[in-house]
């Protein structure tokens, strides 16, 4: 939620900062800003505007050459979207420019108490900061106003600052929402995750909360907030270009949605080594240890945390919750006397998870992190991570994260359970009857004819119900129609009142043994006058079935149910020329509450 970057070396920072900004626009795309350095009036410009990071490529072209730069891409929090709400901001004299990603919770009062004779130009709560650390300022070291600023702070943030007096250094400095230093031959590179920095840094090192870092030309210094020296810790940067482009697809999802067998493969090489798990024993020990699991999520991945759940009992006898980590956060359920976490997240960094894992550490109970980013917050604050291998997703509906969710739980659930399934077999099956579907799949059709409505029903039984919600919430989420996930047979428990004319229901089914069920369901909303289509499983195929898919596994046809439900978005978002990789009011890395 916002990106930022900042970059200090040899290279016209502008061109490093607007290339950074345009990969992490996934993040939040309300505005656009950068601020660069003016020699000629030894100051600091400023460029913003809402809109997109293209509109400050074309409004930047003619600025002059600078090699440090700061800029950032927003989703509003505090104020509205406008050009004197983007950042970045400047401090009252223009001495401090800033940019900032998280909330500042407690800037209402901060104002009051320490700027009371300050004129501030926006609504947002990230110009308090500027305007906080030009106050210390007067009377401290820029460092020690920033550090003093910082404790001051309730909320969250990753912000980069500027000092027009000393135009020669950044600082850096994080709790909470991610920050990430780089280091390269032509200089170093800030930002919020790792793809601003492909191209530039060999090098990262992923910035802990409450440490603060000045980056020169010549190289970085770490503090923690008490101005004492840290240890930098650098790790090689493993991504590159190819895992951030479009490649021959027209859109980013489109792209993900077919790179989902090999992230299917990617999952089996990288946790077998032959027929040996390379789970780490302790976290299995762990779970089995543990007298019932409590799975945490948010969105799609809370929804692979369901079908988690029903893997995990299927297969085992460890009872499983699913809580929405909004929710569990605040509202803590009466946990079991032995209970162990898992977070299933695939940017690592929401804040509602981060909200739960901190009261879990708390208590010191055990946890494992499933994220797409190991170097991510939830991933280094629980006790275990496994990672995802789904490879950077950029599109912000999220579709090959969740179906290698889907597929880690079922590892985690085949490994704690004696059944004899050959689950490298069974998801590499799963992985070609997906590829097989793509190659020949008939989707747009189906979209025309029926998803012509504002609203729209998903209904299934057991596995298929839940893949119901999360195909109702791809549909809403980028096509903008008014979409249900439904337990097909709740549906006449009053939201059958629902159904007129022409409203359209998709049935999942996959499960031979409530096929029936299902249909008779169908047969329901069809007397009352709904247009209804099936996807269904080979092994419940009937005549005039509109999407069949080939048999996989039946614990497994989430992986592939979820398909077509992820094509019938994309082409009903496309129908309608919306902007399917950036749907509007969302963004990627949910980093506030
Ligand atoms: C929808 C979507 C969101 C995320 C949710 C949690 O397509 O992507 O619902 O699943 O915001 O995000 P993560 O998985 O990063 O914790």
């Amino acid at each position: 939620m916002c990106g930022i970057v900042g970059f200090i070396g040899n290279k016209n920072a502008k061109d490093v900062v607007l290339n950074g900004l345009t990969r992490l626009e996934y993040r939040g795309y309300d505005s656009a800003g950068l601020s660069l350095f003016n020699s000629r009036y030894q100051t600091f410009d400023v460029y913003k505007d809402e809109g997109r990071v293209q509109k400050l490529v074309d409004s930047t072209k003619n600025a002059a050459f600078s090699n440090i730069g700061i800029g950032h891409t927003r989703w509003a929090t505090h104020g509205r979207v406008n050009k004197e709400n983007s950042h970045p901001h400047y401090s009252q004299t223009r001495r401090f420019i800033i940019v900032h990603n998280g909330v500042i919770e407690n800037y209402q009062q901060l104002k009051d108490q320490y700027l009371r004779n300050t004129i501030l130009t926006s609504e947002t709560d990230t110009e308090v900061i500027a305007q906080l650390i030009e106050t210390f300022s007067q009377t401290l070291s820029v460092e020690i106003a920033i550090t003093t600023t910082l404790k001051l702070l309730h909320g969250s943030y990753a912000l980069l600052v500027l000092d027009s007096n000393d135009p020669e250094k950044i600082y850096a400095a994080k709790y909470k929402s991610p920050l990430i230093v780089g280091q390269g031959v032509d200089g170093i590179t800030v930002a919020s995750d790792l793809m601003a920095l492909i191209g530039y840094s060999t090098d990262y090192h992923a910035l802990d909360d409450k440490t603060f870092l000045v980056a020169r030309k010549e190289g970085i210094r770490l503090f923690d907030l008490n101005n004492e020296s840290l240890d930098l810790h650098f790790k090689p940067i493993e991504l590159d270009d190819q895992d951030t482009t479009k490649g021959e697809y027209a859109h980013y999802m489109m792209k993900e949605i077919h790179e989902q067998p090999s992230v299917l493969r990617r999952i089996v090489t990288n946790y077998y080594e032959k027929e040996k798990s390379l789970i780490k024993s302790e976290i299995l020990e762990s779970i089995k240890s543990s007298d019932r699991l409590y799975i945490l999520a948010a969105g799609t991945s809370m929804h692979a945390g369901l079908i988690g759940k029903q893997l995990i009992e299927k297969m085992t006898s460890i009872p499983v919750e699913v809580h929405i980590a909004s929710e569990f956060a605040y509202q803590k359920p009466l946990l079991s006397k032995n209970p162990m976490f898992i977070l299933v997240t695939q940017s690592g960094e929401t804040a509602d998870l981060r909200a739960c894992l901190v009261l879990i550490n708390q208590h010191h109970y055990k946890s494992l992190t499933i994220t797409n980013v190991p170097t991510s917050t939830l991933a280094r604050e629980a006790t275990y991570f496994l990672e995802l291998y789904a490879g950077p997703e950029i599109a912000v509906a999220s579709t090959k994260a969740y179906v290698a969710q889907v597929a880690v739980l079922s590892l985690i659930a085949h490994e704690l359970s004696n059944q004899s399934i050959d689950i490298r077999k069974e998801l590499s099956i799963a992985a070609t009857s997906i590829e097989n579907f793509l190659s020949s799949e008939e989707i747009l059709p189906l979209v025309r004819e029926y998803l012509t409505r504002r609203n729209c029903f998903f209904i299934g039984r057991g596995l298929d119900y839940h893949v119901s919600l999360e195909a109702a919430l791809k549909l809403k989420e980028i096509s903008y129609i008014q979409t249900e996930g439904f337990a097909a047979g709740e549906l006449k428990h009053g939201t059958i009142a629902l159904i007129e004319e022409g409203t359209p229901v998709i049935a999942l089914i996959s499960d031979p043994k409530i096929n029936n069920n299902t249909r008779s369901n169908l047969k329901e909303v069809q007397a009352r006058g709904a247009k209804t289509f099936r996807i269904v499983m080979e092994s419940c195929k009937q005549d005039g079935d509109e999407v069949i898919l080939e048999n996989v596994h039946p614990l497994l046809t989430p992986l592939v149910m979820v398909v077509p439900t992820q094509l019938l978005a994309y082409y009903a978002a496309l129908e309608r020329s919306y902007d399917i990789d950036k749907p509007r009011n969302l963004a990627k890395s949910v980093t506030v509450e």
